[in-house]
């Protein structure tokens, strides 16, 4: 029987973050080597360009970062479609036919366009391909027929806008595109890590995040001053394991093995919750814990990455590779695509 089919991706406007690890990308690679899939993970450089159309060397660089991130973090292109949204054409063609379908009003009520117009200041100075880009999502979901897109919550109304799509699409020109559902990461630390300044969330634009390319050094200084609990000033002190980012980076990232390993007079989490709970455990304990489990991690990505920043010729075949073998699977649904529609003209009778 076919396998089903994972679709996700990520806009490259800068290095990946420990964040996108937890939120989507330890799971694609689960996903992956699973066997159980068909998974497509793509850089979504077209998308990036819609708020960034002149500032194209950063996209070009993030690009690049990305593509490093991926095979750094366990992403294997054997086992997965990696590609480059720019180089499918027929994805900018499906986005022209779908575009029929959406109006401007529906696309200024989209919750996630809605927070990024005003994030960014655009107001009615939004860029047209800007406020289009969950049409242009629709395309890259639908074209690779995809039944699951792993995806944060915060893309959800995206999701939901292309349900629409294909709805509209399928009721007007026939059964032709497949319905996607959304899979979304079940525990609450990995769904949305905050950064660590404790703010709600990691992102570039706060400076609070851990980034996957980062040396052990920068780490551990990021990790040291992270935000904690601000009531626990002595070790004596009962202390909070609630919005404390350290403990929520520990839900996230420990397991128990990380015990025996590090911290042997601890069987778990939770004893070791209890413990700053009740008080006389103290902060920097706790920190330099975090620290080993983080750098356990991080430590073969960054030999992985360093490999391939020498390979960087490798790293772009794999890329152009993956790109040639998606684009077979996109143009097979815009045949269909236009078929329904009625533009096959030349096709033979
Ligand atoms: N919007 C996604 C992000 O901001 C990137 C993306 C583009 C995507 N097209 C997609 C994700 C299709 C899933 C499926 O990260």
């Amino acid at each position: 029987m076919a396998k089903k089919v994972i679709l996700t991706g990520d806009r490259p406007t800068g290095k990946l973050h420990l964040g996108h690890y937890v939120g989507s990308l330890r799971n694609r690679v689960r996903l992956q080597n699973s066997g159980e899939y068909d998974v497509y993970v793509f850089i979504a450089d077209l998308q990036a360009l819609t708020d960034n159309a002149r500032n194209p060397e950063k996209i070009k660089n993030s690009l690049k970062e990305v593509a490093l991130d991926y095979l750094a973090a366990g992403l294997d292109p054997k086992k997965t479609t990696i590609f480059v949204q720019s180089q499918i054409p027929e994805l900018t063609e499906l986005t022209i036919h779908y575009m029929n379908l959406v109006t401007v009003a529906r696309l200024k009520r989209n919750p996630t366009i809605k927070t990024e117009i005003n994030l960014r200041g655009f107001g009615e100075a939004v860029p047209i391909g800007f406020l289009n880009y969950p049409v242009s999502q629709a395309a890259d979901i639908t074209a690779f027929k995809a039944h699951y897109v792993p995806v944060g919550e915060d893309q959800l109304p995206l999701i939901e806008q292309c349900r629409e799509i294909v709805h509209s699409f399928n009721s007007l020109y026939g059964e032709v595109l497949r319905m996607p559902e959304i899979m979304l990461e079940e525990n609450d630390a990995c769904k949305r890590l905050p950064g660590t300044d404790g703010k709600a969330k990691m992102s570039k634009s706060l400076g609070n995040c851990i980034y996957l390319s980062d040396d052990s050094e920068t780490v551990r200084k990021k990790i040291m001053g992270m935000y904690t609990d601000p009531n626990h000033i002595r070790i004596e002190d009962p202390g909070c394991v609630e919005d404390n980012a350290v403990f929520t980076y520990l839900d996230a990232f420990c397991k128990e093995e990380h015990f025996k390993k590090y911290l042997s007079e601890y069987k778990n989490l939770d004893e070791l919750k209890d413990h700053y709970r009740r008080g006389g455990l103290g902060d920097v304990k706790v920190k330099k814990f975090l620290y080993q489990v983080i750098e356990e991690l991080l430590q073969p990505m960054r030999e992985k990455r360093a490999y391939y920043e020498e390979h960087l010729d490798q790293v772009y075949e794999m890329l152009e590779e993956g790109s040639k073998k998606a684009r077979v699977e996109a143009r097979d649904t815009l045949d269909k695509v236009r078929k329904a529609i009625g533009i096959n003209y030349f096709d033979k009778m």
